[in-house]
């Protein structure tokens, strides 16, 4: 049997995906906070050591699929934790089960950015340079001494800048990792029915900007969590051998709306 871990397995778009995964006949193993196979806080260093060993261990290194869902959204505070999971703490997981994902078997990684990743772009994201380095206390530095004027928007900034970051994350190892034989794909939803959305629209700083992110597709104005883990698992499945490097958009067509130019 196939062997995939999942992380956010407990919640959203990541339950929704080991539900996915098992219908497909893997075997699944979780990491979340909570509830789940391996209980780990990817914010930190020694959290994120911590479920890459489980998950080794777990799996007896070799694993088949790897998807990366933990994440916060843009209201969670301290807004240093928004960077924290949804960058770094995807990056240790990718490298640090890199080797078992190549003992796997036409194995493969998906990692959940967001349409929302164009809205900082890497060319323009301040934070680039952080990122890349993998200098967390840099990332964690800049995003605690904003100007003024962007101050108000802390929350905005990492979350856009950090899933900007996971999808140049994916289009830098797409080399080396293919090379390796192992597929690696970010998917980018809209918005998605879960409770991180929830919360954020509940929030009196992002929650009207969130209502207006609408999807121009008439039949749908958000998605729900299993549309996205179809996806996700058709990129991660044998069905899409030659998807690799890519960044796939599930938004309704929200980010053709904004750049019409640009893919
Ligand atoms: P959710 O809140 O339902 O699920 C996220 C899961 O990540 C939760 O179970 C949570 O406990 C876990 N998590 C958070 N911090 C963690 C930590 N420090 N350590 C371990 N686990 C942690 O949210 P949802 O919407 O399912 O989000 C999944 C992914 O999809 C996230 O990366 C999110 O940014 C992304 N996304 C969501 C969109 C939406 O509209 N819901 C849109 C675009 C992207």
């Amino acid at each position: 049997k196939k062997t995939a871990i999942v992380s956010g397995a407990a919640s959203g778009i990541g339950a929704a995906v080991c539900e996915q995964l098992r219908h497909a006949g893997l075997r699944v193993i979780g990491i979340d906070l909570r509830n789940s196979d391996i209980c780990a806080d990817l914010a930190t260093a020694s959290g994120r050591a911590y479920a890459v060993e489980a998950a080794l261990c777990l799996s007896e290194k070799r694993i088949d699929t790897l998807v990366c869902c933990a994440g916060l959204g843009p209201q969670a505070e301290p807004v240093a934790q928004i960077a924290a999971v949804n960058y770094f703490g995807v990056t240790a997981l990718l490298d640090g089960l890199f080797e078992a994902l190549q003992a796997g078997c036409r194995a493969s990684a998906v990692v959940v950015s967001s349409s929302s990743a164009t809205l900082q772009a890497w060319e323009g994201n301040p934070l680039r340079q952080a990122y890349l380095d993998g200098d967390e206390a840099a990332v964690q530095a800049m995003l605690a001494n904003l100007p003024p004027d962007l101050a108000p928007q802390a929350g905005f900034i990492a979350y856009a800048s950090s899933k900007n970051a996971v999808a140049c994350a994916v289009r830098q190892r797409a080399a080396s990792w293919g090379r390796a034989g192992v597929r690696l794909n970010a998917v980018a939803p809209g918005a998605v029915q879960t409770p991180l959305l929830e919360a954020g629209l509940a929030d009196a700083r992002y929650g009207e900007g969130i209502r207006n992110f609408i999807a121009p597709l008439s039949t749908r104005a958000r998605a729900e969590p299993a549309d996205i883990a179809a996806l996700i698992g058709f990129v991660a499945s044998d069905s899409a051998p030659f998807i690799h490097g890519s960044v796939v958009f599930a938004d309704g067509g929200i980010d053709a709306a904004m750049r019409p130019h640009h893919f």
